[in-house]
């Protein structure tokens, strides 16, 4: 059962000579008044009295007061909370009237509910992990921030590398009439070792007509010189001239070769090869700059990935109030960060989430809620009133809203007071 304050009873505390505060059990109660008499006094001693001593005003005793500053606080469920005498001594009494401490009071006072200010002015990112830690799902989404500020910085890097690939490879040089392939030496090394080989061969057989011809001259003189033998040599000579005129024949239609054309396809090859690997290099470099574009294509699928895992997790949490989100670390409210919401809705969020930090915690402690026109006023009273949640707040006003006023310290209860007609909320909360 979620506490809330029944009875305020404050005398000399800051500005508050005396003061009484019944506040209703739930919904929205207004302690008017105009500048100066002592409206923030009164929070200020709740939160004394229910936050302890770090609460405690510098300045607490009221100025002029003969008597120490007494406060008393009753909840409602009976438990009693007073401070008085000399050192404003702190006395808890629960409905059973056994004693208790701070530590009581701890247990069900939400911090923030006694000191809202604090959230509001907390930063964005602190505004965030409170909700977070309502929600539940901190730890998921922080690891979901982490993970995709890694992919983020990892496609960024690679990005750069990609850029700078593309660039370098763009600046290559490309030879568009070099062939595909390295041209290969050997083959034309072969060939020029066959015809070697021919030509070798003519060489053979040239040598071999000097050769006959040199056996023609000496059988010619032989036949002189052996006339007797001459029949005999005649057919020998016979047989040699025809052997002469068949080689003679022979050499007539040989013819070499030339090599001219590979020795400078050869002395062309280097040239060509370096242009082969040029190309070589380039279409390397364009591969490789086509994989770390690839790279940077899949990092931002993952990235995209990562950003609706965040968006599922807080679309699936029990939020505190519709149109709360967070996204890098800093809460949103439909959809706008915190200095972008008017002030009557900063106080609105506040108070939705303050009421979901400690479920115990019933009441909120609201200063300055001339921020809220009437209409906007009266639909968070009505959503206060549909929440359980009680709020006391202050505003610069002795209109017909305000409860109480307070007057030079005193409490005055507003005879002029009408509560609005009980009516279900069409606040989209
Ligand atoms: N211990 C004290 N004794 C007497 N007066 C004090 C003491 N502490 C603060 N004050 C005075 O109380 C006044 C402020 O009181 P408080 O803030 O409660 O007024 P308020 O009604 O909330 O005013 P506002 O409408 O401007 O917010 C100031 O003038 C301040 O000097
Ligand atoms: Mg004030």
């Amino acid at each position: 059962m979620a506490m809330t304050i029944n009875k305020l009873e404050i005398e000399n505390v800051k500005r508050i000579k005396a003061v009484k505060v019944e506040p209703s059990a739930t919904g929205l109660t207004i302690i008017g008044g105009n500048n100066n008499q002592g409206k923030t006094s009164v929070l200020d001693s709740i939160a004394w009295a229910l936050g302890g001593n770090k609460y405690r005003p510098s300045k607490a005793t009221r100025e002029g007061s003969m008597v120490p500053p007494t406060l008393k606080i009753t909840m409602s469920n009976g438990l009693i909370v007073e401070r008085k005498g000399k050192n404003a001594s702190l006395k808890v009494i629960d409905p059973n009237g056994q004693k208790g401490g701070q530590q009581l009071l701890d247990s069900f006072v939400e911090e923030l509910a006694i000191n809202l200010p604090k959230f509001m002015d907390g930063t964005p990112k602190e505004k965030a992990d409170v909700l977070l830690e309502i929600i539940g799902v901190g730890p998921q989404l922080a690891e979901l921030e982490i993970k995709e500020k890694e992919l983020y910085n990892q496609r960024h890097a690679i990005g750069v590398i990609a850029d700078q690939k593309e660039k370098f490879a763009k600046e290559m040089t490309y030879y568009s009439d070099a062939p595909k392939e390295l041209v290969s030496i050997s083959e034309l090394i072969q060939k020029q070792q066959t015809i070697l080989a021919k030509n070798g061969e003519n060489a053979q057989k040239r040598q071999n007509v000097a050769t006959i011809q040199q056996n023609h001259d000496f059988k010619k003189s032989e036949v002189e010189r052996l006339e007797q033998q001459l029949q005999q040599a005649k057919s020998q000579l016979e047989q040699l001239t025809n052997d002469l005129a068949i080689a003679q024949t022979d050499a007539m239609d040989l013819h070499d070769e030339s090599t001219a054309e590979i020795e400078a396809s050869i002395a062309d090859i280097d040239e060509i090869n370096r242009k082969v690997r040029a190309n070589f290099d380039k279409d390397k470099a364009e591969e490789d700059a086509k994989q770390q574009r690839e790279q940077y294509t899949e990092l931002t699928a993952q990235i995209e990935d990562v950003r609706k895992a965040k968006r599922d997790l807080l679309t699936n949490a029990d939020l505190p109030l519709e149109g709360l989100s967070v996204d890098d670390g800093k809460l949103l409210y439909l959809g706008q960060e915190w200095d972008n919401i008017s002030g009557s809705q900063q106080l609105m969020v506040a108070t939705a989430i303050v009421r979901k930090l400690k479920p115990d915690c019933g009441f909120v402690l609201i200063d300055k809620l001339e921020q809220m026109d009437n209409i906007t006023l009266e639909q968070f009273g009505q959503w206060l009133e549909q929440e359980g949640l009680q709020a006391i707040a202050t505003r610069v006003s002795t209109g017909e809203e305000c409860a109480i006023l307070i007057e030079d310290g005193y409490s005055v209860v507003n005879e002029a007071h009408t509560q609005p007609a009980a009516q279900p909320s069409t606040w989209k909360f």
